[in-house]
Formats: structure tokens, C-alpha cells, sequence
């Protein structure tokens, strides 16, 4: 059994800036209702035209990632590609992503596990390299949610949280099992299913359905969150799921190095560092600048703290999240 290590990391957000200020234009909001609730000062979002879809951001963070893994795009064994608004209902955009690369074939597969996504897939990549199955796997975690959100008044307590972007890691096979992932750990209960949810359309009621009933009610297409009840189980479950690993792998919680939690809302992160007592320094947040950019939260997080220079060789690294399905995990990097 080997362990895997990330070797590269790459990020890539649209130039387009949405300052909560543009959000107060179009709906009935504050700069201060959104920075006190959810953190977030501004987020990216593609503009059409501007050539960013899902594929093509997560094309441009894997450039980064691969370039700076000094792995060429042909010396991957695999592709995971965790995001909630893949280009198109079918294909997934992993296959997408390969083509983008210029790779003839490899396998690709998309991960459907929303906030979760990157962790999930983090955990699935360490899985095929323990095996030794594969060797290099690329990682991605990206979305294009922005040009789904309901961008009126109705769809408020959504649609100013969220952002595009993308990010991507590569994974190898470490040198010895001391470094790089020591655990994972992954959770779902879809008894809440429908409490973060996007239902319309579905296979009981599909577009052309939607389409011929013309209910100007029917906003079943946007996404829909019972906000509280999200918020709160979140904060159990982050706490849990980090015991977790910290069970697992023996850490004391001052040795965490960095916290890299799924930027969801500022103030979930912030419930999370207070039950670990974790200083500042040990927890990393940038949903300031880009929002809740669902399963490129992480990595995009990870690669800021990374350039950043606050994660060397030795440090302890957790990635937590938290989402729809419900869907939770942890992992575990001593880097
Ligand atoms: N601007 C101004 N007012 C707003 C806005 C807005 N953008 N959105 C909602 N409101 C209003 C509501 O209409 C309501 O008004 P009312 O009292 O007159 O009815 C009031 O603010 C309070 O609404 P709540 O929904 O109860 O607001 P809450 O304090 O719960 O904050 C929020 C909403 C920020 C969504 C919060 O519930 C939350 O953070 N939930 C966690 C969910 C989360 O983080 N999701 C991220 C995605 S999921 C994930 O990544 C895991």
C-alpha cells in the first residue's frame, strides 16, 4: 500500500468581480446584511462571452497544477472532477477537462457530492494510489454556478453567497508512508436531501413537462436552501467529522497546521475554530473575496494558503466540508 501526496496545485477564478454593492442594484440587499450574515465581500462571476465555463476553469487551475507538479498532462493516470454544474447534464465535465489537456484517453470521471465534492474525491484519488491502480491523478474541484442563481429579491438568501472558480490538485504516490494523506473520511444521509437542493428539473417531471405547464410560479430551477437548518447542522457535522481525523491520526488539535474548512459562510468557520479553540493562524478563510464556490472551495482555498507559504513540508493540513445530500468529510495531509 502506498500513500498519496498533492505535488502540484493550481487555481483560477473569472476576472468578472461582484461586489455586494452590484448585488444591492439588482436586489433588495446590504453590504452589511451580506458581510455580517454569510462574510463575503465579493465573489467572481463568469460574464457570458468570456470563454469560462466549469470545464475550461477547471482546464486553466489543472495547467497551473500540472505545471508546477512538473507532470505533463499524458502522465496522468486519471482525471476527478468534482462540481454540481457540470457544462452539460451529460457528458460530465471530467472528459471535457481531458480533451482541454489534449489528452487522447484516460479515464475521467465526475464526482456529484456538491460542497463535499473535493474532499470526496481527494479521498477516491488516495484510494486508486494506496493500491498502486494509479500513479498520477489530477484532482479538480469547479463551478460555474453563478448564471443559475436567482438573481432577484426571491432568491436572496441564496444568491448572495455564491461564486465561480476552480481549483486543482495533482496527487502522487508518496515517497514513504509518513507523508501525505493519512486518513479520510467521508459521510452522507440523504434524509435532508431536499433542505439544499436543486429538484426542476427532474426525471418525474422533465424540461419539456416544465416547459408546457408555464407556471410563472414554478422556481423549481433555482436552487433552494432552508438556510438555518443547513447552518446548523453544518457546525455539528464540521465538528465531527475534524474529531474525527483527529482521532485517526493521533494530532492534537495545536498541531494543526492549517484548517482548511469548505468556505461556506464565514460564520460557520468561525463556530468550527471556537469549538477547536484553533488560533487565526490555524484556520484558513477566503470567502471574503470569493464567496461559497461549492466543491472548488477547497482547493482553491488550499492553493491561496499554499502560495501563501503556509503550508511547508510538515505541516498539518485538514480539509473539512460540509453540504448538500447531506454530504460531509475530512482529510487528513501531513505534508
Ligand atoms: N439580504 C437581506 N436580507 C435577507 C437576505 C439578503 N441577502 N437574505 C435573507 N434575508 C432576510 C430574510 O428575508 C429574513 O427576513 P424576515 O425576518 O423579514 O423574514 C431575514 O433576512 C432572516 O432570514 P434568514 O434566512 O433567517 O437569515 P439567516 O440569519 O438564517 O441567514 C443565511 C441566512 C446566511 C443563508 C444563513 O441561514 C446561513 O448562513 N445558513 C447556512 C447555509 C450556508 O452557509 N449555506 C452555504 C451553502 S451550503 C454549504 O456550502 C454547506
Amino acid at each position: 500500500m502506498y500513500n498519496s501526496k498533492i505535488i502540484g496545485l493550481g487555481k483560477y477564478v473569472p476576472e468578472n468581480i461582484v461586489t455586494n454593492a452590484d448585488l444591492e442594484k439588482k436586489i433588495d440587499t446590504s453590504d452589511a446584511w451580506i458581510q455580517e450574515r454569510t462574510g463575503v465581500k465579493e465573489r467572481r462571476h463568469v460574464v457570458k462571452g468570456d470563454g469560462n465555463t466549469t470545464a475550461t476553469m477547471a482546464y486553466k487551475a489543472s495547467k497551473i497544477a500540472l505545471e508546477r507538479a512538473q507532470i505533463k498532462p499524458e502522465e496522468l493516470d486519471l482525471i476527478l472532477m468534482a462540481t454540481l454544474s457540470p457544462d452539460y447534464y451529460f457528458p460530465g465535465s471530467g472528459v471535457l477537462v481531458q480533451t482541454l489537456l489534449g489528452i487522447a484517453e484516460c479515464p475521467a470521471m465526475d464526482i456529484r457530492m456538491q460542497c463535499s465534492g473535493f474532499v470526496y474525491a481527494v479521498a477516491t484519488a488516495d484510494q486508486f494510489i494506496k493500491t498502486g491502480m494509479y500513479k498520477n491523478v489530477l484532482v479538480i474541484g469547479a463551478e460555474q454556478q453563478s448564471g443559475g442563481l436567482d438573481m432577484t429579491t426571491r432568491g436572496r438568501n441564496i444568491s448572495v453567497i455564491f461564486g465561480d472558480g476552480a481549483g486543482a490538485v495533482v496527487m502522487t504516490r508518496a515517497e514513504n508512508n509518513s507523508v501525505g494523506v493519512l486518513s479520510s473520511h467521508l459521510h452522507s444521509d440523504g434524509e435532508h436531501a431536499k433542505e439544499l437542493s436543486l429538484i426542476g428539473p427532474n426525471t418525474n417531471r422533465w424540461v419539456h413537462e416544465i416547459m408546457a405547464e408555464n407556471d410563472p410560479e414554478d422556481i423549481s430551477y433555482y436552487p433552494y436552501m432552508n438556510g438555518q437548518f443547513v447552518f446548523k447542522h453544518a457546525i455539528t457535522r464540521f465538528a465531527e467529522v475534524i474529531q474525527e481525523g483527529l482521532d485517526a491520526t493521533g494530532w492534537k488539535k495545536e498541531e494543526i497546521g492549517i484548517l482548511i474548512p469548505h468556505q461556506a459562510n464565514l460564520r460557520i468557520a468561525q463556530m468550527v475554530q471556537r469549538k477547536f479553540q484553533l488560533s487565526d493562524a490555524q484556520v484558513f478563510n477566503n470567502i471574503e473575496r470569493y464567496g461559497n464556490t461549492t466543491a472548488a472551495s477547497i482547493p482553491i482555498a488550499l492553493t491561496e494558503a499554499w502560495e501563501e507559504g503556509k503550508i511547508v513540508s510538515g505541516t498539518k493540513v485538514v480539509l473539512a466540508a460540509f453540504g448538500s445530500g447531506f454530504t460531509w468529510g475530512a482529510i487528513m495531509i501531513q505534508w
